[in-house]
């Protein structure tokens, strides 16, 4: 970290440098560094003129998150650092290139002039950490951009572009080639000069009417209130006041549990794609992938990587499936051209990298081949064994299984240590998780490549060690165990659903098997039934997957669908769960809300614990951004394992024991790592570091 200055005849350019994203920092001092250069520049008589610029590639992106942890009083050295640049006496300039964001969009507002290169971003993306641009951005962007467009970019936390930031008004000039040439050049042709620009009052009607229209805007988040209550204060005191005002916000925002949770998503997102322990490793750049499975995952796979860019083969041998596979993949390229998502060339472009092939031999020399066929331990044989056959040496084989032992996958070829899991989840190009499965044979070059290649098509990688179900789906069992126990001991889909639902999940438990398909949780009961016959599990979805019934692709599962999507109660199936209860003789009780959410979460606690124990999934963490990035777990709530954190290790021990005394208690054993922490007054989140 640094701050460079360099006089450039009686103009001042003033680099700062934090690599690598030029974060403003308070406690590692470049905020004040800055602040000081300025003060100084004002008493220098050889200084007519400053420009501040970043180091590298970008200007900056934003006050340095982690700064903030336990400190928020640090704002204050952000906003003495902005006062200072907009009350210098001499001109200052800023010279942005590439991203410039949150507070580096807000140091650039508080200069006088803005010149930026045409690829910079400018954007205020703090509403997506549960905060506000508490640097003046909510003051002076509406006086530069007007009250609509600010309030657009700070509730909407997305990026535009240069020509959009200047059509708008945030910035002035548009510079080809340097940026810093560019600014010395207006500061010597007196475009500059001594005239602020830093923005007048929006018009009071766009000001109301902007603010009118934010209000009406549905699922506002604390943040996006905050925002609006500073931009109408713009109207009703003066900049001073309004800063104060956001400031305070700012501060609040800071410490709420919906802020400090999704700061916790933003670093866990980075520290699940770093391998610890690992000797660093150099990963294998990945441009050609080979799928062989063109069914729907297999198609969804194809899709996600013909986005990224990369060549693909898809192998199908079924003719059906195969012309199937080739329309989808067409169909929805020409799809996101259609909406404007990209345009029509790049969609020839990327149909034209897909290639389609009736068998394994056809396919061309790849980097990665990623098995997607039905999960049937002969048919990965077949696959594996013909994949070691044709594959060049260096190439890494993925199988995209949910459920079997990679291990064993990987001993039908003859280097086990090219094999690794990608377990995508459905639609494989909408969802950004992606389990990346190590067995206990893959080598950490083809980790290393596994996580590179997932980071390079845009998902979340995540590791996870060999188990069935590995993390994700392990857990996802525990949390149904309950939501069907609690079905039989009083509860009804419905509610069920509603109470989740209203903790956050986007989809409750009865509505996401009527999605999936009830006959996938079906298969895998059978196959519990047979290998833990010791464990009881509630009989009621096995009822209704007798009646034909899985869900919204046969038109009724727990709930019936008349318009095929919205679920509707149904009295059959209500009285088909209340005849269970009486005929396993259990007196139906009214259980409210707090214990189905409670059950159902801890139970998804207690199995992440366990699996974190195991050296299944390497950090809590990890559990965290599997459920948020897979399973629709609340954004604001930080995973099960952060919210574990937030009610207390020794209160949920609390409750698990209370809950082991009721019906099929056996399930509540609590994982030894929830013990050992809550004993040495731990937390799950001081095994993240
Ligand atoms: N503060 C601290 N660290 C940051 C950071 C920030 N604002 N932005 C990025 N980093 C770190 C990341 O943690 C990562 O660290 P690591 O290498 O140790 O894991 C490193 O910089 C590189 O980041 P990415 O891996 O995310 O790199 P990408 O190239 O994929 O993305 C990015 C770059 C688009 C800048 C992305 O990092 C990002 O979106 N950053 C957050 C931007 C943001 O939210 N800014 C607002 C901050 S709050 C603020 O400004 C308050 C102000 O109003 C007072």
């Amino acid at each position: 970290m640094q701050v460079i200055e360099k006089h450039v005849g009686s103009v001042l350019v003033v680099r700062f440098d934090n690599s690598p994203v030029n974060a403003l920092t308070v406690g590692g001092g470049l905020v004040q560094a800055i602040e000081r250069r300025v003060a100084q520049a004002q008493t220098d008589e050889r200084v007519d003129a400053i420009i501040l610029t970043g180091g590298g590639t970008v200007f900056s992106a934003g006050a340095d998150i982690a700064d903030f942890e336990g400190a928020p009083e640090r704002i204050d050295a952000i906003r003495s650092l902005m006062q200072s640049i907009e009350n210098c006496r001499k001109p200052v300039v800023a010279a942005i290139e590439g991203l410039c964001l949150g507070g580096g969009l807000e140091l650039a507002l508080a200069a006088h002039f803005r010149v930026a290169s045409s690829t910079a971003k400018f954007g205020f993306p703090e509403i997506s950490l549960g905060l506000l641009p508490g640097g003046g951005g909510t003051q002076r962007s509406p006086r530069l951009a007007g009250a609509g467009n600010a309030i657009d970019l700070m509730l909407s936390g997305k990026s535009v572009s240069a020509a959009k930031a200047l059509e708008i008004g945030l910035i002035d000039r548009i510079a080809e080639g340097d940026v810093v040439e560019a600014a010395l050049a207006m500061l010597a042709a007196g475009l500059v000069g001594s005239t602020r620009r830093s923005g007048s009052l929006p018009v009071p009607q766009d000001l109301d009417a902007a603010i009118d229209s934010a209000e009406r805007r549905t699922g506002l988040t604390d943040a996006g209130r905050a925002i609006i209550a500073c931009v109408r204060a713009i109207a009703q005191t003066d900049l001073q006041a309004g800063l104060k005002l956001e400031a305070e916000q700012f501060g609040a925002l800071m410490t709420s549990e919906q802020s400090r949770a999704l700061r916790h998503a933003f670093f866990g997102r980075r520290i699940v794609g770093k391998i610890p322990g690992g000797v660093r490793v150099e990963s294998k750049g990945v441009r050609h992938v080979t799928v062989v499975g063109g069914g729907l995952m297999g198609t969804g796979i194809a899709i996600s990587l013909l986005n990224a860019d990369l060549g693909v083969t898809v192998v199908e041998a079924k003719p059906e499936g195969f012309d199937k596979c080739r329309a989808s993949i067409e169909a929805s390229l020409r799809r996101d051209a259609d909406k404007a998502r990209i345009t029509a060339a790049t969609a020839d472009r990327r149909i034209g990298a897909l290639n389609m092939g009736r068998s394994i031999d056809e396919a061309m020399p790849s980097d990665l081949y990623i098995e997607a066929v039905f999960e049937d331990m002969d048919a990965k044989r077949e696959v594996f064994q013909a994949l070691d056959r044709i594959a060049p040496l260096g190439a890494i084989l993925a199988s995209n299984t949910s459920t079997l032992d990679l291990d064993a996958i990987a001993q039908f070829t003859s280097r086990p240590e090219a094999v690794v899991g990608l377990h995508f989840f459905s639609p494989a190009n909408i969802m950004r998780l992606l389990e990346v499965v190590r067995g206990a044979r893959t080598s950490p070059e083809t980790l290393a490549s596994a996580m590179a290649f997932a980071k390079s098509i845009g998902k979340t990688g995540v590791v996870a060690g060999v188990c069935d179900g590995f993390i994700g789906n392990r857990i996802f069992e525990e949390y149904l165990r309950q939501a069907w126990f609690l079905l039989e001991e009083g509860a009804l889909p419905h509610q069920i659903d509603a109470a989740l639902e209203a903790f956050g999940m986007a989809m409750g438990p009865c509505r996401v098997m009527d999605l999936a398909g009830q006959d996938i949780g079906w298969n895998i009961r059978k196959r519990r039934a047979v290998e833990q016959p010791d464990r009881p599990y509630s009989k009621i979805p096995d009822l209704v997957c007798e009646l034909g019934r899985f869900g919204q692709k046969t038109g009724t599962g727990f709930y019936l669908y008349p318009d095929g999507r919205t679920p509707q109660r149904d009295p059959l199936i209500e009285a088909l769960i209340v005849s269970h209860s009486r005929q396993i003789d259990f007196d139906r009780r009214v259980i409210d809300d707090s214990e189905i959410v409670e059950r159902c979460i801890f139970a998804m606690i207690n199995e992440g614990a366990k699996l974190v124990g195991e050296g299944i999934a390497y950090r809590p963490v990890d559990v965290d951004i599997i459920y948020l990035d897979g399973y629709g777990f609340p954004a604001s709530r930080g995973g099960p394992m952060f919210h574990a954190d937030q009610v207390g290790l020794p209160h949920l021990l609390e409750k698990m024991a209370q809950y082991a005394r009721g019906h099929h208690g056996w399930a509540w054993e609590p994982a030894p790592l929830i013990l050992e922490l809550s004993d040495k007054n731990q937390k799950f989140g001081d095994l993240n570091r």
